[in-house]
Order: C-alpha cells, then structure tokens, then sequence
C-alpha cells in the first residue's frame, strides 16, 4: 500500500510517499481501506512537532478517516468486512490502509455520504461539544463564529443554525462570506475591512452576540470579547493567526460574561460516551440531509503537500480531503 510519512519534522514539502506492506490487523483492531483523510490545521503542526500531540517517527498525518472495513482481527464482533466506518485517531491516516482500533471506529449509515464522513468527527465533534455541552446555545440566542469559513467554523455555522441560533459569520473575504451564507450564515462580517466590534454591536442592536466561537485568536479576541452579551459565552477554540491573545480580566466582571475553554481531545478521551453519543448525533443530522460538510477540495496522497499550503495560507472554505 501507498502511505505519506513523516520522516523528519518540517514543513509540508517534506512528507514522502513511500510503499510499505499491507497491514494485518491484530486482536482488537481493524484494517479499514481508506476512502478519505481529512486534514485539520492542527496537521501543518504536528508535522513540524509544534502540537500538543507528538507521534513517533514516522508517521502519517491525517487525525480522521472513512472507508471500507478489509478486514477485522481476533475478538471483534462489531466490525465485518464490507462495513462502512469512521474514525478519529490523532494521525495515521494518509494511507492506503489504516488498521484502527475497533473501539475508535462507528459505523458511517445509510444515507450519509462516506467521504463527506471523514471530515466530519474532528470539527463537527468539537463544534458540537462547544455550542451544546459548553456554551449551551438556546434556540434565538445570536451566535458570532470567526474563522467561520475554515474547518470549525463552517461546521459553527451548520450546528448553530440546525440549535436555532441566528449566526453572524465573521471572515476575511467576500468570497470566503459568500460561502458562508450558502452554508447558513444570517449576517456577515469582513474583518480584513470592517470594525469587528463595532459591527458586531450593529448587528445585535447594540447588546452583543450571546455566544462567540473563536478558533482564530489574535487581535480579534479583545475586539469579539468586547461585543460579547450581558451573561454572554466566549469560547476559546484555537490560535490559527498564531498569536495566543492576553485578555484584561476586567472586561470579564464588566460584561458579566464567561470565557469558556472548549478541548474535544480530552473531553472525548474523559466522556468516551458522551462523545460518542454527539458523534451519533451529528451522522443522525447528516443522513437526514441537515448537515452538508463542505469540501473545499480533494486531493490525491502525493499532493497533500498542496492541500496543507492551501490551509496554512488561509485558503480554505470548508475541509480539505485526501483521497488516496
Ligand atoms: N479546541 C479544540 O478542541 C479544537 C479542535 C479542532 C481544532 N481546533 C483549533 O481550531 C483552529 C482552526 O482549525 P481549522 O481546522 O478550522 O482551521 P482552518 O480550516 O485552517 O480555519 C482557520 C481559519 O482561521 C483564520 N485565520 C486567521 N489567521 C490565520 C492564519 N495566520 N493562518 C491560517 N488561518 C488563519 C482563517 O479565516 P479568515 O481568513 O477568514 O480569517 C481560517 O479560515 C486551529 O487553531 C485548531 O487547532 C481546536
């Protein structure tokens, strides 16, 4: 089989193809043929060991996957081959073959599509944990997602609009909010060229979002924090513009708000049901047609260099897939 590795630590353009043999799965696990990889921003980090996550060399990026059950090994009931899965597994994915643990795949079901599967656990999950079990957003509460047409946020946008919220999407492009609008978005912000702050508070008749989704950091922080509601939630969901923001503490008491940490990985590791039951959900919402999962494009393994420049250069509209 055809796997992409990470040999030595470094950007994009130093991952390589290589032919390994077929992999065998062992007591436990299963051997899935991979339809898609999804890439996450997280996945131009880890290959530079700037992630929290640090894998032994070397090794495939790509946390999440779909495809087709090959084969399963010794004690697994759950899993035949034919099966079409999912999963999460930090990385390891960009390969023709992936054997997995059983307890980390579910079943992808009738009706959703597999490949749109793959791109759904990391930031529909994570999304999906923020705005229910951290924020949790009441229908008619307003809801200012940044970022809102890279991976989490567009999955913001969806979830948001499938609670009841009304969703400010907040991005830096037309082109990037065209997309945004199409995905769901009521309103829309440019804050390459827009007051956040000021907008924000145009938006809401001057009270403020209820909830705001921050996967991107930097100067937007204080300004979305500022224009946070009277008993309002800021999530803290992740740094894409590199800088972790210092936020005065005073505007917390002044606002009556919460500043609320949202970390999937360890929500997911610490509640395995509770995960599981909100990735239920989401393949429920999927099936039904309520949730699209926009891809912004699909490559094939040996271009995956491309697809991470693509994120890192803040190109995105949606997920990025690899399609061996
Ligand atoms: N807390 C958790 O559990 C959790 C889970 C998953 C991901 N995350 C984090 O969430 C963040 C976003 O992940 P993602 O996969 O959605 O990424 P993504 O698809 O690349 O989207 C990130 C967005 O951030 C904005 N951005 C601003 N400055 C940027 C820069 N210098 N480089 C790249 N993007 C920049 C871009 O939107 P504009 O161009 O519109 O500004 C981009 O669309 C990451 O920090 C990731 O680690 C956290």
């Amino acid at each position: 089989m055809k796997a992409l590795l990470c040999e030595t630590l470094g950007p994009p353009e130093t991952l390589v193809l290589r032919d390994l043999p077929d992999p065998v799965p062992g007591p436990g696990e299963v051997a899935v043929e991979t339809a898609a990889a999804a890439l996450n921003f997280f996945d131009s980090l880890i290959i530079e060991g700037k992630y929290q996550y640090k894998p032994d060399l070397p090794f495939s990026p790509g946390a999440e996957f779909s495809g087709i059950v090959r084969a399963a090994g010794e004690g697994v009931s759950d899993f035949k081959p034919g099966d079409r899965v999912m999963g999460n597994l930090g990385w390891g994915t960009c390969r023709e073959i992936v054997v997995a643990p059983a307890k980390k795949l579910v079943h992808v079901p009738d009706g959703a599509d597999l490949e749109q599967a793959a791109g759904l656990i990391v930031t529909y999950g994570t999304t999906l944990h923020a705005l229910k079990d951290r924020a949790r957003l009441k229908p008619g509460e307003t809801l200012a997602v940044l970022g809102a047409a890279g991976g989490v946020g567009a999955a913001a946008i969806e979830i948001g609009k499938i609670m009841g919220a009304r969703v400010i999407a907040v991005a830096s492009s037309a082109e990037k909010l065209d997309f945004c609008r199409s995905i769901g978005a009521d309103e829309t912000i440019d804050y390459s060229k827009e007051d956040l702050k000021v907008r924000l508070k145009e938006l809401t008749g001057g009270k403020g979002a209820d909830v705001v989704y921050d996967p991107v950091g930097g100067e937007y922080a204080e300004a979305a924090l500022r224009s946070t509601a009277w008993e309002g939630r800021f999530l803290v969901i992740g740094f894409a513009a590199g800088e972790i923001p210092k936020i005065p503490l005073n505007l917390v008491l002044l606002k009556g708000c919460d500043i609320v940490g949202v970390f999937w990985g360890r929500f997911a590791e610490l509640d395995p049901e509770g995960d599981r039951a909100n990735i239920r959900q989401l393949l429920d919402w999927m099936a039904e047609g309520k949730l699209s999962v926009a891809i912004h494009g699909r490559y094939p393994l040996d271009k995956t260099a491309d697809a991470l420049g693509a994120i890192t250069r803040r190109e995105v509209k949606g997920k990025v897939l690899i399609v061996p």
